[in-house]
This record gives C-alpha cells, sequence and structure tokens, in this order.
C-alpha cells in the first residue's frame, strides 16, 4: 500500500457569484488538471442572510454536471423543462446538465440564519457532454453512513466505500463522493485507488494528513513568501489538500475531530473550453452554445 503525499494544500478563497452571493472558491477555473474530472468547488457556507439571499438566478450550464449538497438552510431549485424542488439539510442533488438546462438555485437560510453547503462541479467526457439533462435528488435519509470500531463515520454519497454504496449513480467519471468525519486523536487509513486523482475539502475541526515523505505533524520545508519556512501540514476549516498518487490517505484527526468532504474521480484527459457555467471540449463548440442561447435553441 502506497500512502498519498501531499501535492498542495490552499485555502479556499473569496468570490462572488450568482446575484451578489458571497462564498468561497475552494478551486475552479484556469489549470484545473490536479483536480480532472472535477472543474470547481465552492463553499457556501454563510451565516449572513444579506450575502447569499440575492442568490443564483437563471443561468445555463452545458457539458459538466454540477453536485450540491446542502448542510443547513434549504436550496429551491427550478429549470426551464419544468422539474423543480427543495434541498435541505442533509440532501444532495446531482445534475447531469448534459445538452443544457437553465435553471435557478435559491438560497434560503434556516431559522439561524444560517446557509450552510458545498457545490462541486464535475466534468463531463466529449462522448456526454450533449447528453440528455438528467437529475439525481436524493434526500439525506436516502445516503449510506458507515461507522466503524473507531467511530469514523463516513456518509456515501457518490460511489463504493467500505462495503456501501452511494445512491447517485450513471455518473461516467466515476466519481466517489464522502462526508468523512474522524473523532478527536483518531487515526485512520481510507483506500483511494491508484487510478483516482484526489483531494479533501475541510469544513470542521482540524487534522494532519500524512505523507510518504512526511510523517505526522513532522516539518517539511516550503516556499512561503519567496522564504524556505518550516511549515506542519495540520489543516482546519476550509483547507483544500491535494493529494499525489498512491492508493490510500492518512488522516490523523486534531483535538476536536475533524470533518471533511473526500472526493476522488477517474480523470478525464480531454481538452477544456470554458465559458463560466458552460464547459465544452473546443471554443468552436463554445461558440455554438452562445449561438444557441441567443436564437433560443439551447434547450432541446
Ligand atoms: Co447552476
Amino acid at each position: 500500500m502506497t500512502i498519498r503525499a501531499i501535492k498542495r494544500i490552499s485555502q479556499s478563497r473569496p468570490a462572488l457569484e450568482g446575484a451578489g452571493v458571497k462564498l468561497r472558491r475552494a478551486f475552479g477555473f484556469g489549470d484545473t488538471s490536479d483536480f480532472d474530472p472535477f472543474l470547481m468547488m465552492d463553499d457556501f457556507r454563510n451565516d449572513r442572510p444579506s450575502d447569499y439571499l440575492a442568490g443564483f438566478p437563471w443561468h445555463p450550464h452545458r457539458g459538466i454536471e454540477t453536485i450540491t449538497y446542502v448542510l443547513a438552510g434549504s436550496v429551491a431549485h427550478g429549470d426551464s423543462l419544468g422539474n423543480s424542488g427543495v434541498l435541505g439539510a442533509g440532501d444532495v442533488q446531482w445534475m447531469t446538465a448534459g445538452r443544457g438546462i437553465l435553471h435557478q438555485e435559491m438560497p434560503k437560510g434556516d431559522p439561524l440564519g444560517r446557509m450552510h453547503g458545498f457545490q462541486l462541479w464535475a466534468n463531463l467526457p466529449s462522448s456526454l457532454k450533449m447528453t440528455a439533462p438528467r437529475y439525481q435528488d436524493v434526500p439525506s435519509v436516502a445516503i449510506p453512513e458507515v461507522i466503524d470500531d473507531d467511530g469514523v463515520s463516513v456518509r456515501v454519497i457518490c460511489g463504493d466505500f467500505w462495503g456501501q454504496k452511494g445512491p447517485v449513480d450513471g455518473v461516467a467519471a466515476d466519481p466517489r463522493y464522502l462526508d468523512v468525519t474522524v473523532p478527536p486523536g483518531k487515526r485512520k487509513v481510507l483506500p483511494v485507488e491508484t487510478y483516482r486523482q484526489a483531494f479533501a475539502y475541510i469544513f470542521q475541526g482540524s487534522a494532519t494528513f500524512a505523507g510518504a515523505s512526511a510523517p505526522f505533524g513532522a516539518l517539511r520545508e516550503e516556499l512561503v513568501g519567496g522564504e524556505e519556512t518550516l511549515v506542519r501540514d495540520t489543516v482546519g476549516d476550509r483547507s483544500l489538500v491535494v493529494f499525489d498518487s498512491g492508493d490510500e490517505v492518512v488522516v490523523q484527526a486534531g483535538d476536536e475531530g475533524v470533518r471533511f468532504l473526500l472526493v476522488s474521480g477517474r480523470p478525464l484527459r480531454e481538452p477544456i473550453a470554458w465559458h463560466g457555467p458552460i464547459v465544452m471540449n473546443t471554443q468552436a463548440e463554445i461558440r455554438q452554445a452562445l449561438t444557441d442561447l441567443r436564437d433560443g435553441s439551447f434547450i432541446r
């Protein structure tokens, strides 16, 4: 077994999206090859309704899948094909936009004003970019939760893990989307097969992820502001950890435990042409999408 080393650690950064929603972007746009087949992840946890109530009014998607995971509050969703619904705490919506949808996503806080959750974008291979749109709305109760002898609990949203299969299926890039909670001080080995690219996004507590060349809590050299500085690989809220190759991830939870998303998938390794919420393989396909939007043939 080979422990995956840490390729990079970063913090999600403030971003403004939709009609003026303040959120944090873990990654997205620019060079996303380390995340392939994933394109973007936003952390929209916020306790100030004025930061998010404007929401994400009508916008198109083509060529990708959007995965929304709500932790608190709710998101009302509606699209031009007549689909609509409300995602509540613990629910997931896996939307395959395929050849195109026009939709809106409107967040609403819980009684404490909290709107918490994440939106991940997964790329579609060229053969499926123009597939028919499809929704998989998964209520919280349909998501299996496995708890092992150490009290480590894993919600399996998509893919197989520890003998459980997540409710989302038929997705091209073989994604595995896990919500992992490790109790204080516990150390855990989590399998992530070699062919996958993987990242973790921490949203509660703190942890150290071991690399093959960096034992737990080890100091390592890193360039910080042009200086070689010794840093610890301890990560906390809003940290993004990108893993190198290997077949397992090892996590050591801090004093308060840790909760994080562990996401992995089979890379598509295809060219990417990107125009906001439309992601295709070529610029010609982007131009076609914009033409379709203008002349009303985007939705087929
Ligand atoms: Co959208």
